[in-house]
């Protein structure tokens, strides 16, 4: 009896470990630190260079910390990153403190709404990894602004495979406590 409520019961904190790990949202605040969206003073000060060493997931929310009355964010397609072009923005973020939740894997492209800022370097590229490279390939970081840059390079495919592995792990933890 007593064996059998030993194994019940770390079944269940196992099971418990496992949502806490399939729900996990972070708030990632860009740059790491408060006020870091501006212009950036060098290389290894910009946003890019933050972002080449983090890893994004589905999931994960973004925020945007600055002078609502001087900044904003825009959200917008590859080539208006390139080209600073603020005029056409998919998103546009203002007031001061803007979170983004990242919703789907591939890049995600944001400039500055700042007069000037983005062409002096104010510009971040957030590449989110899908499930299936987290759970397969996790320790890989995520591809460089320049591999996305190439030509050739699509964004990674969504998959499922992941949530699979997770559900039969479920499946076989629901079994453990019914036997
Ligand atoms: C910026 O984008 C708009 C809309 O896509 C376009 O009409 C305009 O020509 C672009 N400006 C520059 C400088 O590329």
């Amino acid at each position: 009896m007593a064996g059998f409520l030993k194994t019940e019961i770390s079944s269940v904190v196992l099971l418990i470990f496992l949502f806490a790990s399939f729900s996990e949202a972070r708030d990632l605040i860009i740059g790491g630190k408060p006020n870091a969206w501006r212009i950036p003073t060098s290389e290894s000060d910009s946003l890019n260079h933050w972002a080449q060493k983090s890893r994004f997931i589905i999931g994960d929310s973004l925020v945007w910390e600055y002078d609502g009355s001087k900044d904003s964010v825009l959200q917008v397609t590859k080539r208006d990153y390139v080209t600073c072009n603020t005029s056409s923005p998919i998103e546009t973020y203002t007031g001061g403190n803007t979170k983004v939740k990242l919703e789907r894997s591939g890049p995600y492209y944001f400039i500055s709404g700042a007069e000037g800022h983005c062409q002096k370097g104010q510009k971040l590229i957030v590449v989110v990894i899908s499930e299936k490279h987290r759970h397969f390939n996790g320790v890989s970081p995520a591809p460089s602004p320049a591999e996305i840059e190439g030509p050739a390079v699509a964004p990674a495919p969504t998959s499922g495979a992941g949530r699979l592995t997770g559900g039969f792990f479920m499946l076989a933890l629901a079994a453990l406590l019914v036997v």
